[in-house]
C-alpha cells in the first residue's frame, strides 16, 4: 500500500509547474484541468493561424536559410487579405490590442516570415504615415509613435515637435520560441526596401507605433545600427 501511494505522489508531481508547448509556445500547467483547456483551444486556433499553405501568386521579397518573407497588399487577392487579417488577429490577441479594425486598410501592408517549415513566425503590419513624435529618451532612444496611436494611449512621452516620417510599423511580432535570432530585424530590413518603391528608406523614416516594453527594446537596438 506504501508503495502504491508513493507511485501516485511521483505521478503527480510530474506534472507539476509549468510547461512549454514546443509548438504552440504557451506555458501552462498540466496538472489544471482549466489551464489545459484553455492551451488546447489556444494551440488549435494558433495553429490554423500559422500555418501557411502556400500561394500561386506569392510576393516573395526575401529569402533565407530558414525561410522567407511575403508581402501582402491591399489589392492582392482576397485569401491573401483574409490570411494576413488571421495572423493580425492571434498578434493583437497577444500583444492585448482590443481594437479589431486596422485604421486605414487601404495604406496597410503585411510582411509575413514563413518558415521552411510553412509556418508564419513572423508577422510585421506597416503603414504609410506622414508624421511621428519621437519618444522621449528615458535613455537616449530613437523610436517614435505615429499620431493616430499616440492620441489614443500615452504610454511613452513623446515629443511635441512632428517628424516626417514614411512609414509606421503598428505591429512587430515573432513567434515566441523563435525571438532573438534576427527574424524580427529582417523583416524590418525589408520594409524598408520595398514599402517604397524605388527608395530604401532610412531609420529615420520608419517609426514604431506605440510599443511594448520588448518593441522598444528591439527598435531601439535595430535604429542605432
Ligand atoms: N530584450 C532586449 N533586447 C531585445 C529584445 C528583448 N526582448 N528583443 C530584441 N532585442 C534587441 C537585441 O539587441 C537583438 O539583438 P541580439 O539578439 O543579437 O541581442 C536585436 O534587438 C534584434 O532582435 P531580433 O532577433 O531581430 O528580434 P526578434 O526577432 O526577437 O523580435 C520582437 C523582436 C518582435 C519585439 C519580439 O520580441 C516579439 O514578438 N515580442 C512580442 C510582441 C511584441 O511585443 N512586439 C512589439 C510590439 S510594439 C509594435 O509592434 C510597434
Ligand atoms: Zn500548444
Amino acid at each position: 500500500r506504501e508503495s502504491k501511494d508513493q507511485l501516485v505522489i511521483d505521478a503527480g508531481q510530474k506534472h507539476f509547474g509549468a510547461i512549454t508547448c514546443r509548438s504552440c509556445g504557451m506555458i501552462y500547467t498540466a496538472a489544471n484541468p482549466e489551464d489545459e483547456t484553455q492551451h488546447i483551444k489556444y494551440h488549435q486556433r494558433f495553429m490554423e493561424g500559422i500555418k501557411f499553405v502556400g500561394w500561386k501568386k506569392e510576393h516573395i521579397v526575401a529569402k533565407f536559410w530558414n525561410g522567407k518573407i511575403i508581402m501582402i497588399q491591399p489589392d492582392d487577392p482576397k485569401y491573401a487579405i483574409k490570411k494576413a487579417e488571421e495572423v493580425r488577429e492571434l498578434v493583437d490577441n497577444e500583444l492585448g490590442f482590443k481594437q479589431t479594425t486596422l485604421t486605414c486598410p487601404n495604406k496597410t501592408v503585411t510582411y509575413l516570415y514563413i518558415s521552411n517549415e510553412k509556418k508564419i513566425v513572423g508577422c510585421l503590419i506597416a503603414e504609410q504615415i506622414k508624421k511621428a513624435f519621437q519618444v522621449l529618451p528615458d535613455t537616449v532612444s530613437y523610436e517614435v509613435q505615429t499620431l493616430e496611436i499616440m492620441e489614443r494611449h500615452r504610454a511613452w512621452r513623446c515629443s511635441t515637435i512632428p517628424q516626417t516620417a514614411v512609414c509606421g510599423i503598428s505591429r512587430v511580432w515573432v513567434f515566441s520560441l523563435m525571438r532573438r535570432r534576427g527574424i524580427a530585424s529582417r523583416m524590418v530590413d525589408a520594409v524598408r526596401a520595398t514599402f517604397m518603391y524605388g527608395s530604401y528608406l532610412s531609420t529615420n523614416e520608419i517609426a514604431f507605433s506605440d510599443p511594448t516594453p520588448d518593441g522598444k527594446l528591439f527598435a531601439t537596438k535595430y535604429c542605432k545600427v
